[in-house]
């Protein structure tokens, strides 16, 4: 096969969690630019509308459906609905996360605990084991890309706001990739992760109302600058094609190089 012919994701089915918007919507639309139809869902109604009519304005096909990912009912009838719809998934971006609330450890609530990890880690496992089981079932393997964090490598300096629950569950989303990329290489399905660096969206709105967090992040960021929202796709079409066949496991990290030093 030509080199750029293994990116291609013609026919392939995708589905990109929290893709309504920002990070999610910029896979969704890789995905599509490379030829998958696109499943998106999203707590965002309207924001998830419009990047459905983005897609299908590639030429793609498009569904929404409002999920959230922590909830298990509404993520089977969304998986359901996909294949119904849009045919077998082929390619999962477990994109969907909150961001922290910027509460120093000691003040942060069990609830609020319970409620990052839920959201920026388990959700994952609920969405990823109920995905692979259509993937299993259809015997045509898969991609699973789970979206880490450097957050997840390093604690990430946002002084005076705190993140270590967020930096706990990235740090576990590194480790579920490689122990679902263990169980399930047996029936082809290949799971990585990318961890990103900062990137200014929604998520990182708050801590970037602080000059001195931006200027900090800035410096101390080999190429001296927060990463634009399309820069992430090369690595999304990377890992959702048989460009990366014999990646499994993988932490893939884009960040300007934030964790060299
Ligand atoms: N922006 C960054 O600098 C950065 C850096 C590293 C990693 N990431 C990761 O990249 C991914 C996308 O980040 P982003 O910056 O676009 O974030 P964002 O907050 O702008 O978008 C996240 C999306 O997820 C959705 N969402 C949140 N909770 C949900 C739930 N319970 N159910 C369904 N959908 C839900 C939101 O509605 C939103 O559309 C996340 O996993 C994030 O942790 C972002």
């Amino acid at each position: 096969m030509k080199s750029l012919d293994l990116f291609k994701l013609t026919g392939k089915v995708a589905i990109v969690t929290g893709g309504a918007q920002n990070l999610g919507r910029q896979h969704a639309l890789a995905l599509a630019e490379a030829g998958a139809d696109v499943a998106i869902c999203d707590l965002n109604v309207p924001a998830g509308e419009e990047t459905c009519k983005a897609v299908r304005n590639l030429g793609r096909r498009a569904c929404f459906g409002q999920v959230d990912v922590t909830q298990a009912a509404q993520i089977d009838a969304f998986v359901q609905a996909t294949v119904k719809n849009l045919g077998p998934v082929a390619i999962l971006v477990n994109n969907a996360a909150a961001p922290s609330e910027g509460c120093a450890l000691e003040e942060l609530s069990d609830d609020l605990w319970r409620k990052i990890i839920d959201t920026n880690l388990s959700s994952l496992f609920y969405f990823g084991k109920r995905v692979a089981r259509e993937m299993i079932a259809q015997g045509r393997g898969g991609c699973i890309i789970n979206i880490a964090s450097i957050s997840g490598l390093v604690i990430s300096n946002l002084f005076p706001r705190h993140n270590v629950a967020y930096c706990t569950a990235k740090a576990g989303v590194a480790h579920l990739t490689r122990g679902m990329a263990s169980e399930w290489a047996q029936y082809n399905i290949r799971v990585n992760a990318i961890a990103p660096g900062y990137i200014h969206t929604a998520q990182t709105a708050a801590s970037a109302k602080f000059p001195k967090i931006v200027e900090r992040i800035t410096a101390s960021t080999p190429l001296k600058r927060y990463g634009r929202m399309d820069e992430l796709k090369g690595a999304i079409l990377f890992l959702a094609s048989d460009a990366s066949s014999f990646a499994t496991g993988s932490i893939v990290t884009v960040d300007g190089g934030l964790t060299i030093w």
